[in-house]
């Protein structure tokens, strides 16, 4: 089990480039089970999740090629390091099997991705639930509902969902779909489905994510009719089929806003390159009330951290408002600054495990519900702690980078799962970080 130690206090500097959004990615991927013909999908970033989509999406019946780019966005390839944001081509002219299997989707939720694609494509699909996560139960009531609405027969049984459509020719029907609260995926699951559905789809209270719309912007390159992507009401109009396309991936906004944390809490000053401000507006806004300058470039932004960060309080809500997925990094942050954060946490019923293990690092951290009151303290010291899910892990780094002496930081592969070439990256910008075994 790979560990990250890192000896804390240099503030943050230098240039690093921004990967493509894995929450882009995924979705994207899927979106290949929809047509016969080729996609392909550059910028895409080298992590663990993709490997398992495409694994799953191969076992499928998916031909896929990769090739990766010798230097990589974060730095140079070296012997240890998986592997470079790169290309891929999805073939799912021979998709033949469509089933998620439960060992692959209970490491990876996101899979649950590929069912609507899969019963627009195929007619049927099964596919394993998702397991809980460490950050809440996250169920896919919403998938399922409007799958039904569609004309799907969905059943759960076995721990799996399945779905068959029972449209003339096995095809879904378009429909005017709810969702009871914003969901990402579930978004993203419901327009891949309506691509194809016989008539036209209006799917209301739609999560308005930049990821859902470079969604939509490939499903169009790809032949689909889609209207109103990032608002909350999207219009799909049924096509026959889709053919293939070339789409790259949009920048990584949370990736972005966490290195941006980081060197807010370093007290450092950094840029970013291949990556946009213009999805970060509500992070911008906190960095900046935290007292950090930050001057915006077309496809880059520099941050200079003042001396010691003013605390900010924060509420997660659904897009453009403070994204959830910025919340743990947020508390790394308010823990070394001046005054007291009021922190609530709207979108997930237990994501506040990096908490305690501030705590660990010498943070004054109150919980209560789903609020959390982040005292800044002059120094956190630092200690052996443990990730628990992949946001929470960025957190522990932050905390670490900041933190006096050594941290070490077990269960990286949470990290793994969604930052490309980390510890690449955190060297580049004069971290004193590196993997053991
Ligand atoms: C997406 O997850 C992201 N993952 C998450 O990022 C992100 O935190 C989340 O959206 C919110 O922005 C991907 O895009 C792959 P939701 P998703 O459906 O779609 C409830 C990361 O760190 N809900 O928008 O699963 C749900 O329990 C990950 O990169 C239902 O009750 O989130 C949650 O409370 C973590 N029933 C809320 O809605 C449903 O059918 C929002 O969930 C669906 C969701």
């Amino acid at each position: 089990m790979d560990k990250l130690l890192i000896e804390g206090g240099t503030p943050l500097s230098g240039e690093v480039a921004i990967s493509g959004a894995k929450n882009a990615a995924l979705p994207l991927l899927c979106a290949a089970l929809l047509t016969r013909e080729p996609l392909t999908l550059t910028n895409l970033p080298a992590l663990n999740d993709i490997d398992t989509m495409l694994n799953l999406l191969a076992q499928m019946g998916v031909r896929v090629e990769r090739e990766t780019s010798k230097v990589g966005a974060g730095g140079t390839a070296s012997a240890d390091t998986p592997g470079k944001s790169g290309t891929a081509t999805l073939d799912a002219s021979g998709l033949d099997n469509p089933v998620a299997p439960y060992e692959l989707v209970k490491t990876m939720r996101a899979a649950v991705l590929v069912l609507g694609p899969l019963v627009a494509r195929c007619g049927e699909a099964r596919v394993s639930l998702p397991g809980g996560c460490a950050i809440g139960a996250r169920p896919v009531d919403q998938h399922i509902k409007g799958l039904t609405a569609m004309g799907a027969e969905v059943t759960v049984e076995h721990g799996y969902v399945h779905a068959k459509a029972t449209g003339l020719k096995g095809r879904l029907k378009g429909a005017r779909l709810f969702t009871d609260m914003v969901t990402v995926t579930g978004t993203e699951n419901l327009m891949m489905a309506a691509c194809l559905a016989d008539g036209e789809t209006v799917i209301e209270n739609a999560a308005r994510e930049p990821e859902v719309v470079d969604l939509a912007n490939c499903l169009v390159a790809m032949g689909a009719q889609i209207s109103g992507a990032g608002t909350d009401v999207i219009r799909i109009r049924g096509v026959d089929r889709l053919h293939g396309a070339t789409h790259r991936i949009m920048p990584d906004r949370i990736e972005t806003g966490t290195y941006l944390c980081a060197a807010a809490a370093t007290g450092g000053q950094i840029r970013l390159t291949h990556t946009s401000a213009s999805y970060l507006d509500a992070v911008i806004d906190k960095l900046m009330d935290a007292g950090c300058a930050i001057a915006i470039e077309h496809n880059a932004l520099t941050l200079k951290a003042p001396l010691r960060p003013t605390a900010v309080s924060i509420r997660t809500s659904p897009y453009p408002a403070f994204p959830t997925d910025m919340q743990a990094q947020f508390m790394a942050l308010n823990t070394v600054a001046e005054g007291t954060a009021v922190i609530r946490e709207t979108i997930f019923e237990n994501r506040f495990m990096h908490a305690v293990e501030l705590i660990r690092l010498g943070a004054d951290i109150k919980i209560d519900g789903n609020t959390a009151f982040v005292t800044g303290v002059p120094k956190l010291d630092g200690a052996t702690v443990m990730a628990t899910d992949l946001r929470a892990s960025a957190s522990l780094v932050i905390a670490g980078l900041v933190a006096r002496g050594e941290t070490l930081i077990e269960r990286i592969y949470h990290l793994d799962r969604g930052y490309e070439n980390l510890e690449q990256k955190l060297v580049a910008l004069g971290a004193k970080v590196r993997r053991v075994k």
